[in-house]
């Protein structure tokens, strides 16, 4: 296996490929090279991987015997990884190619190309399902020979299927269990060219979902910086450029924001050396070669700054905010980014489960995020209770500051400045239905919906930003999402301001008695404890006789002991606990298997025990919930504890992978 993952956000991923000359970062982008016209030195301005055409060297004498003679490396003057294509674009665009399969299979790998790849059929967008499922067979057939003809030569296997989401994914699932190294998508250009971008998020989605998770994806044709993001996002980890250069040549700036002609020009567009050494009258002034070369260089700049700017933030945990603010440039790059909404759940399983950075809403769009998708359902693990009381929110964290405004007021007076009046709703027609008077108290606020005070310090309910004026759809968001919620409860007592600002129209009626409201630590930390790992979770680890220490300069909640035994530490960034020893045995008696379990194999066994991280290729079994950066158990085939760690990976991951790390051990039980 070539590849493994080093930090993940949404769909994307920073990864490493490794190939016969050298290994690379991904994502990545590969400037296209034509082999014989080439006269751009690519390398110079960062490209650390190419991609040419093995069916144009096939087919020139010349170039044919010079890269028979001495390789493709020499003949296109590149040292580092090259990709070659195999003539299926030649053969979308005239229709006919004097080559078969087996070879051009077969060349490739006479001429030492990196990553070959075979003669599948680019069906185009919007054909007849027929024809789209005739030519996808023959896809299939030589996906299938390619595997049997290749020696050694790394293969890329493309997704096709047209426009039609069910052939797509047949075609993922099954050359995604024939042993490919890469698995691009294909047939994108003629939707990349007519911003259908729509489209090609639902093509990419539903190849993506059933591609292996351990093996990249090039995105076919995805040249220009404004789709990198997102298409980033979605899980495409190569791109090729041959945009630099046609764009130069027809005198357009690439920016990661949409196309600059040079006749619009007064100023230049960007920082680069380019933009700030001429003017654009400067290179009206010159001859067309001279000035395509410099815009081609230009365009590659700026290609290559939108990469390094991705992998940042994939690496601050901020790539969705990325992708969200690029999609403002164009009306159907919003349109994508809106499409995103369908795929919330996927987005959710990779995404991972805590990060560095604050969520920062940047307008309706966010309200898809996965961490939003995910609160909402991790609020079904807390425990359940007969009343929901519905706070407005007001400053974070709530809970903190709700406790001197409540409870240290035993009249609580100050509960109406706080909240107004207050309305009950009967979630029963019957009234004189019985129920206890168990409470959840909760703020109501966007972008999270409803926020229990106990896990109020939790990432990300603590850690975001939105705009104090609210727009209208989160206003609907809320109101669904309080309606959902609602059914877990015999009786919602709310706040007139929430009812105000979200313009809830219920039936309410209003709430005279008194209202007893306490919130406690141990209902704190049995909260936190079952958002994180699973309904019940709290009561399991803290029980005996509990001693919560809280930090002197913060007052924040930091470690709970069970007598003179550390139990879990409450990370103070974004508030979930890490385990101890003895954390980690409770947890692991309470949770049946396999959950929140990563089982290792027996080699691997005494190197988890001593605290060693667990590799992929160890693995032979795990909780397919678990997602990264989450606090797992590891333990053996029978179930033993062995150790607990963080996930770097999400189930699938963890199984599909067999390089690189998948739990980063904290403690070995020796
Ligand atoms: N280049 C752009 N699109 C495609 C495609 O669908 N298949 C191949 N092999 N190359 C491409
Ligand atoms: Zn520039």
């Amino acid at each position: 296996m070539n590849f493994e993952i080093k930090y993940k956000d949404a769909l994307g991923r920073i990864g490493k490929l490794k190939t016969p000359h050298g290994t690379v970062e991904t994502p990545v982008l590969m400037p296209v090279i034509h082999p014989g016209k080439q006269t751009i030195d690519v390398k110079k301005y960062g490209a650390d991987m190419v991609i040419t055409n093995a069916y144009i060297i096939y087919k020139n004498e010349e170039l044919k015997n010079k890269a028979l003679e001495n390789g493709v490396h020499k003949l296109i003057n590149f040292n580092g990884p090259i990709v070659t294509d195999s003539g299926s674009f030649q053969l979308s665009e005239y229709g006919d190619i004097d080559v078969n399969n087996r070879e051009i299979i077969e060349f490739q790998e006479k001429i030492g190309t990196d990553i070959g790849t075979s003669l599948d059929i680019p069906t185009p967008p919007y054909v007849k399902r027929e024809r789209a499922e005739k030519e996808l067979e023959i896809t299939l057939e030589r996906a299938e020979e390619a595997i049997n003809v290749r020696g050694n030569l790394m293969l890329n296997s493309v997704v096709q299927g047209s426009t039609f989401p069910d052939l797509r994914a047949k075609c993922a699932q099954i050359i995604g269990k024939m042993d490919f190294e890469v698995y691009p998508i294909g047939a994108v250009v003629p939707l990349l060219e007519n911003y259908k971008y729509m489209d090609v998020l639902d093509i990419v989605m539903s190849s993506v979902q059933y591609l292996p998770p351990s093996r990249p994806r090039h995105l076919m044709g995805a040249g220009h910086p404004m789709i990198f993001a997102f298409a980033v996002a979605i899980g495409c980890d190569l791109f090729d450029s041959a945009a630099y250069i046609l764009y130069a040549q027809d005198d357009r700036f690439m920016m990661p924001d949409g196309t600059y002609k040079l006749e619009n020009l007064t100023h230049m567009p960007c920082s680069c050396e380019i933009c700030t050494d001429y003017t654009p009258q400067d290179l009206k002034n010159m001859k067309k070669e001279e000035r395509m070369k410099l815009i081609a260089a230009h365009n590659l700049n700026i290609s290559f700054a939108e990469i390094r700017r991705i992998k940042q933030a994939i690496i601050n945990g901020n790539l969705l905010e990325l992708v969200e603010n690029r999609c403002r440039s164009h009306p159907y790059l919003l349109n994508a980014l809106r499409g995103l909404k369908k795929y919330k759940s996927v987005m959710e399983e990779y995404d991972p489960a805590y990060k560095k950075s604050a969520f920062f809403y940047s307008g309706p769009e966010s309200l898809n995020r996965p961490e939003i998708y995910r609160h909402l359902k991790r609020l079904e693990r807390l425990p359940k209770k007969d009343k929901l009381v519905l706070l407005p929110s007001f400053k974070k964290p709530y809970s903190k500051n709700i406790k001197n405004i409540l409870l240290n007021n035993p009249e609580m007076e100050n509960v109406d400045d706080l909240t107004g009046k207050l309305y009950k709703i009967h979630n029963s027609s019957d009234n004189d239905l019985e129920y206890g008077d168990s409470v959840q108290l909760a703020v109501m606020d966007y972008p999270f919906g409803i926020i229990p005070l106990e896990i109020d310090e939790l990432y990300p309910l603590a850690q975001n930003e939105a705009p104090s004026c609210l727009d209208e759809d989160s206003k609907i968001f809320i109101r669904d999402t309080l309606s959902n919620y609602m059914k877990n409860f015999c009786e919602i007592i709310i706040s007139e301001k929430v009812i105000k600002k979200f313009d809830l129209d219920f039936k309410f009626k209003e709430y005279e008695k008194p209202l007893e409201i306490s919130l406690n630590d141990i209902n704190k930390i049995e909260y936190i404890a079952d958002y994180q790992f699973g309904e019940g979770s709290g009561k399991a680890l803290f029980t005996g006789n509990i001693n919560i220490i809280k930090s002197r300069k913060t007052g924040k909640i930091r470690h709970i002991h069970d007598g003179d035994v550390l139990i879990a530490t409450l990370r103070a960034s974004d508030g979930i606990f890490v385990l101890s020893m003895e954390g980690a045995k409770r947890l692991h008696n309470y949770l049946e298997y396999p959950q929140n379990r990563v089982v290792v194999n027996g080699d691997s066994e005494p190197f988890a025990r001593e605290g060693k991280s667990i590799f992929a290729k160890f693995v032979i079994d795990c909780d397919i919930n678990i997602r990264a950066n989450e606090e797992v158990l590891i333990v053996n085939e029978n179930d033993e504890l062995l150790a607990y760690g963080k996930s770097l990976l999400n189930g699938h991951e963890i199984m599909d992978f067999n390089v690189g790390q998948a739990v980063k051990t904290r403690k070995g039980g020796k």
